[in-house]
């Protein structure tokens, strides 16, 4: 259950790039803040800058302006040595593919985040066993990550996301690869560790089923946060984008400014477009 502790949180977020001439404005003021324990998933059209969100929000990279915090602490105040600490220590990442070291196995893939942080071989290896039997795998550990299906090498990546027991775990599509069952079965995994650790997590994703499993949904419009609700199930399924920022804003869930529907194909797969609807 989400506690009142805000493990992350963004203020006034933005993100440009150069293009060209001029720059492209990806993210135009963006507020979030989570709380311990909680899932919020971000859903919004391809290009809509959810991946580069995640990114600023993992310390991955710096916005252009705007401040974020993990912990309590501020990322900009922070030398590149204690952010490569911070996420190390207190960020988990699941990316869409997940970026397992190929010459290692399954048990060193995830033991590495915790000898990069000064733990003990044998400590780290006791825990590593202990994530890799968690997610399944106690029969794979020796396994490199092409002698594994892509299943198992997700969940291998969720086992090394866990390995410094983060407070936020970001995940950015972690089953966009996987056949329908087996990324059930990894949202299964997902949102069990969510409530066993008391661990947030946010949540990038196309797939409106397993963002309506989320605490909360947000989505990314022009540049900004927007609360959003998911109605309908399956094919049906659309995201309703909602007034106000979803952080505790007033003006709530008062009306509808446009929806975004699953553009069909597979249930909750295909890319989602945004419908600008009449107010
Ligand atoms: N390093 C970069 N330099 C310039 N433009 C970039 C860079 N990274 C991303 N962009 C642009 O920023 C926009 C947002 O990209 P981002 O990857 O965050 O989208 P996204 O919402 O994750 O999309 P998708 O759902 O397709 O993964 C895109 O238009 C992209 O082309
Ligand atoms: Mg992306």
């Amino acid at each position: 259950m989400p506690t009142d502790s805000v493990v992350l949180q963004a203020a006034s977020v933005h993100k440009s790039y150069r293009s060209g001439d001029g720059r492209l404005e990806v993210l135009r003021g963006v507020d979030l803040r989570v709380r311990e324990g909680e899932a919020v998933a971000i859903v919004g059209e391809s290009g809509s800058g959810k991946t580069t969100l995640l990114h600023l929000l993992g310390a991955l990279d710096l916005p252009t302006d705007g401040t974020i915090r993990v912990g309590g602490e501020e990322l900009a105040g922070l030398s590149s040595d204690a952010l490569a600490g911070l996420r190390n220590r207190r960020i988990g990442f699941v990316f869409q593919f997940h970026h397992l070291l190929r010459e290692f196995s399954a048990l060193e893939n995830v033991m590495m985040p915790m000898l990069i942080a000064g733990a003990e071989p044998a400590e780290a290896e006791a825990r590593a066993r202990e994530l890799l039997d968690a997610v399944g795998l106690s029969a794979r550990l020796d396994h490199g990550p092409t002698e594994l299906s892509g299943g198992e090498q997700q969940r291998v990546a969720v086992a090394r996301a866990l390995a410094n027991r983060p407070v936020v775990l970001l995940a950015d599509e972690p089953s966009g690869n996987l056949d329908r069952e087996t990324s059930a079965r990894l949202h299964d995994l997902l949102f069990r560790v969510q409530s066993d650790r008391g661990l947030a997590i946010v949540l990038v994703t196309h797939d409106l089923s397993l963002a309506a499993r989320a605490d909360r949904v947000l989505t990314l419009v022009h540049g900004q946060l927007r609360a959003a609700s998911i109605e309908g199930v399956a094919e049906g399924a659309r995201v309703v984008v909602h007034a106000g920022t979803g952080q505790g804003d007033p003006s709530g869930v008062q009306w509808e400014s446009g929806s975004i529907r699953d553009s069909g194909g597979l249930p909750g797969i295909g890319e989602p477009s945004v419908e600008e609807a009449e107010p």
